[in-house]
């Protein structure tokens, strides 16, 4: 007989800076998909780290606006991890354009949260060589503990 295997699998997950005032609600929506939250962070992105996350559409028309709105206010990095991650989590934000989610899939992410094409509330990878990239990113493997050690030092 046939075996169906599905493979748990990592995806990159970020909150846009005009959704993060409803993290919380963006948050219960990703739990109750069942996807977990493995690292999570939030961040001020400064021009060049945006221009280097969305290096591969430098030269569109929309890549100074998204660089202008990505780096407006923090943001909020997720690693997801839940059988066929990518896929599922692209499936739950909708379509880019959140007017167009809000008609044809308003049960979706980008539907509730988000306002147009630009300002789509959240961003997931739309692959897997992608996500690994992504994740690599804004949570770097070997500076783990880099990033701890100041904090754990800290004195006021
Ligand atoms: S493409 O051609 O499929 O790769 O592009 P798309 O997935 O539609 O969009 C890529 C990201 O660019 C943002 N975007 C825009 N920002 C501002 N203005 C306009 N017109 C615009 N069009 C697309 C879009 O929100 C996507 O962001 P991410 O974070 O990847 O979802």
């Amino acid at each position: 007989r046939e075996i169906i295997s599905s493979k748990r699998q990592r995806t990159f997950a970020m909150v846009k800076p005009d959704a993060v005032h409803r993290l919380g609600e963006v948050i219960d929506v990703i739990q109750s998909r069942n996807f977990e939250v493995s690292q999570m962070k939030m961040v001020q992105l400064t021009r060049a780290q945006a221009g280097l996350f969305y290096r591969e559409h430098e030269g569109r028309p929309f890549f100074e606006p998204l660089l202008d709105y990505v780096t407006s206010g923090p943001v909020v990095a997720m690693e997801l991890i839940t059988t066929n991650a990518v896929q599922r989590w692209r499936e739950t934000l909708g379509p880019t354009d959140a007017e167009l989610a809000r008609r044809e899939a308003p049960d979706t992410i980008r539907a509730k949260f988000g306002k147009d094409k630009q300002s789509n509330a959240a961003h997931g990878s739309d692959s897997d060589v992608a996500a690994t990239r992504e994740i690599e990113f804004f949570f770097p493997s070997s500076k783990v503990h880099d990033i701890m050690v100041p904090q754990t030092t800290a004195r006021f």
